[in-house]
């Protein structure tokens, strides 16, 4: 991790105040091009895959993956973010509390092919939906705060069924020219926190670099995805 960044806290309110006012840069209104341009090797010929979604927003990537046949199970902090996902969807939906992890609830949609649990994600785990086939980790991975990345990984890999297929998002630049929000992931920890349990291959990386992040102070920033599956035992 780096130096510059290690002791950054983005709290549960801080998210949930920046959904309040809108502030929601990181929102994409289509479907991410990384994850279009890569879903065959995600799906690699499976139908009717059970998706996760770690730190969903309201990404419009799940209901791509739903209407293509897929189910999708997301957490999310922001309430609001989860409501509007299913309003701006069209997507009917219920919501009822989660007895085991108390004050958290979940949304599904009427053909319960989207359920989104409102929780902090480290009080999720496999034994509210099991293990999934797919993960689709955007934003996610760069969104936890830096001192609690082991913790996140070993539930990534908790929520991994045998064949799962976890397509990986991070952002690379120059941690001294930027401190917050999206976090570097350098590749190194990538692979000291899956190796052990994931062969590792990257797939794709693009230049990223906006006139806001420039105005940031960035001077450079790639987009990089990996596709992380898990070793045989
Ligand atoms: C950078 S956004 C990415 C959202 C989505 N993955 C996307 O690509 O649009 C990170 C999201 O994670 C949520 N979040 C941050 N920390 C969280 C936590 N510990 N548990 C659950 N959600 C969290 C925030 O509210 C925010 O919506």
């Amino acid at each position: 991790m780096s130096a510059a960044q290690e002791n950054q806290v983005m709290t549960l309110k801080d998210w949930k105040e920046l959904w309040q006012r809108g502030t929601t840069g990181f929102h994409q209104n289509t479907v991410c091009r990384l994850l279009e341009v890569n879903i065959d090797k995600v799906v690699a010929g499976r139908s009717g895959v059970r998706f996760f979604f770690p730190l969903c927003g309201k990404a419009v990537d799940m209901k791509w993956l739903a209407d293509s046949g897929h189910s999708v199970v997301g957490v999310e902090i922001s309430e609001k973010a989860i409501r509007e996902f299913f309003e701006e969807s069209k997507m009917s939906y219920s919501e009822e509390p989660v007895p085991s992890v108390p004050g958290a609830k979940v949304f599904r949609n009427t053909e319960k092919s989207v359920s989104l649990y409102q929780c902090d994600i480290f009080r999720f785990s496999s034994s509210l939906e099991g293990q999934f086939g797919a993960i689709w980790d955007r934003g996610a991975f760069v969104a936890i705060n830096p001192k609690d990345r082991e913790n996140y990984a070993a539930l990534l890999v908790s929520l991994m069924a045998p064949d799962c297929r976890y397509l990986l998002d991070t952002l690379i630049y120059n941690p001294e020219r930027y401190s917050s929000h999206p976090f570097f992931v350098p590749d190194e920890q990538v692979r000291s926190l899956f190796g052990s349990t994931c062969d590792i291959e990257p797939l794709q990386e693009e230049d990223a670099l906006t006139e806001d992040f420039k105005n940031c102070g960035m001077d450079f920033l790639i987009e990089k995805v990996q596709l992380l599956v898990r070793k045989s035992s």
